[in-house]
């Protein structure tokens, strides 16, 4: 059995974001079980707001790259920040870039396996938000573990290093990463 291939992915573009702390945190921890692991920060991409006249001069380069990581990936952990109670509009340009399907290609998000994570400095921790990011993705194929991590008061809990200090939150990233890990080797 090979080992999955994960990509690490967080909904925010801020310097300092906390779910992409918590994600890179995730993603060390599924390297230690041995997966092949990629952390593709959204600020690094140049995705235009998506529009159809754009995409009709054709796909930009980063959202093909985007689009062609996805589709060797087994697995997503995704960390969704909550804006208003839903997705952030980062994230949702990422998918709707991502989700456009070259005539006879794969949809790119399909049969992926998805671990939702969210963090916030509030004390629901982006719960709500990540509903919204469940019904997108289940509505483009994926399968989205019913486990999922909503890490309230941001503020407390990394450390200076952007580690969690707190063992029993990191503990439950883990578990959730590992969770993540063995659906994706037992399905690809
Ligand atoms: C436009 C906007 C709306 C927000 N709405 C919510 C919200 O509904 N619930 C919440 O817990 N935090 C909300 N926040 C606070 C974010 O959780 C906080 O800015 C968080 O740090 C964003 O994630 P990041 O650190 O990964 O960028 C909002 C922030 C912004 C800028």
């Amino acid at each position: 059995m090979s080992a999955p291939k994960i990509i690490a992915l967080a909904g925010s573009l801020r310097t300092q974001s906390f779910n992409q702390k918590l994600i890179n945190e995730a993603a060390r921890f599924a390297l230690q079980t041995g997966a092949e692991v990629e952390v593709i920060k959204l600020a690094d991409l140049d995705l235009p707001i998506f529009s159809e006249d754009i995409e009709a001069q054709g796909t930009p380069a980063d959202a093909q790259l985007l689009k062609d990581k996805l589709r060797a990936a087994d697995g997503i952990l995704l960390a969704s920040p909550e804006y208003n109670g839903s997705i952030t509009a980062a994230l949702k340009n990422a998918i709707d870039w991502a989700s456009r399907t070259e005539q006879g290609a794969v949809p790119a998000f399909r049969n992926k396996v998805v671990a939702l994570f969210a963090t916030s400095p509030g004390g629901l921790g982006g719960l709500r938000g990540l509903n919204h990011v469940r019904d997108i993705l289940s509505g483009i194929g994926s399968l989205v573990l019913a486990e999922q991590l909503a890490v309230p008061s941001a503020f407390t809990v990394f450390d200076e290093n952007g580690q969690i200090s707190d063992p029993a939150t990191a503990e439950k990233v883990s578990a959730l990463t590992q969770q993540l890990v063995l659906v994706t080797s037992k399905l690809s």
